[in-house]
């Protein structure tokens, strides 16, 4: 990419819109402490369709990023996944170009849902699309796995089993699609904080079964098979420390959910249900309670999609 294919005008200059979904885990076990103090994990992880959106385009100003956002909440400066996804690839590049990215916040934050790793992994998808690198998923994931955990499996996405600290990734086929039904209760829940509430409170690390294991195949997985698997060592600490969410978990599955699981270590309880109309029946039940914040979505059966406005 060369100045004069940025434009003489922002409007003219190369952008594209990433949507960036959340993601829920169908299962999550997590195992040894590695040497490194981060724990080998064994899941799998499906996007949903609540999704953040980024706008990125280009500018003429050499290794510029500009990172705005509508949550008021999240800092915009270096702390922020998306800016540290950006500097990354422009480390690794040699173009004179610089960023400006407008971050869409839909997802909500330190909710188990992946919204920040999936949001650093569309800046990278999104810059590689505008800045021709023909970046392979492999290179991306190298980019992105310093950032987040979460981030190489939104590379991979819509549905993979992931293991070691998150970087060993591998698609899977998920049979039809599923309505979820996410349910957050307002208040975050630090990662950090649940590792190691969870080592605390633990006592032996159980090992993978045989029956989790057997779902890391190449034929396709169904539904009733991941009902039946379905389990997420973060609840016993988690639930323990927040007995609210394991009523909405017992809520969902009175309300006829299939499999009802908190995601990643929380605060989010999400049910899944066959088709839209139970999802939004079973949504009926958590209306009265308004510091909740409930969304009704379909399970995604794409990659991250990319759409372009104009690029070179
Ligand atoms: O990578 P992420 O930012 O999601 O991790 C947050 C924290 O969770 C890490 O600093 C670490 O304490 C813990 N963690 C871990 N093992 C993992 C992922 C996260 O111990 N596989």
């Amino acid at each position: 990419m060369t100045k004069s294919q940025l434009g003489s005008s922002p409007q003219d200059s190369p952008s594209v819109t990433v949507s960036a979904p959340a993601k829920i885990n169908l299962i999550l076990r997590i195992l040894d402490r590695r040497t490194d103090g981060y724990h080998n994990l064994w899941s799998i992880m499906q996007t949903v369709a609540l999704e953040d959106e980024l706008r990125i385009r280009l500018t003429p100003h050499a290794g510029e990023i500009r990172l705005t956002c509508d949550a008021q909440t999240l800092a915009v400066d270096r702390s922020n996944l998306v800016y540290k996804a950006a500097s990354a690839v422009f480390d690794r590049v040699q173009q004179p170009v610089g960023v400006d990215i407008d971050l869409c916040k839909r997802i909500p934050m330190g909710a188990g849902l992946g919204g920040g790793s999936s949001d650093a992994a569309a800046t990278i998808v999104g810059l590689n699309h505008l800045l021709q690198l023909g970046w392979s998923k492999a290179q991306m994931t190298d980019i992105g796995q310093p950032l987040g955990s979460d981030v190489p499996f939104f590379l991979y996405a819509p549905s993979a089993v992931v293991a070691g600290r998150g970087e060993v990734v591998k698609p899977i086929v998920i049979e039809g699609r599923r309505w979820a039904l996410l349910v957050n209760p307002g208040f975050a829940v630090e990662t950090r904080w649940a590792y190691q509430e969870l080592a605390a409170t633990r006592g032996r690390i159980r090992s993978l079964s045989a029956g989790h294991s057997e779902l890391n195949q190449d034929r396709g997985v169904s539904w009733a098979q991941l009902a039946a698997a379905a389990e997420n060592d973060f609840e016993a600490p988690v639930f323990g420390r927040y007995p609210m969410l394991r009523d909405i978990k017992q809520t969902l599955r009175a309300q006829g959910a299939e499999l009802a699981l908190l995601s990643g270590s929380g605060a989010t309880v999400f049910g899944l249900f066959p088709d839209e109309t139970a999802a939004r029946q079973a949504q009926k039940q958590f209306a009265p309670d308004t510091s909740l914040n409930v969304f009704v979505v379909s399970t995604c059966s794409g990659p991250l999609a990319i759409s372009s406005r104009s690029v070179g």
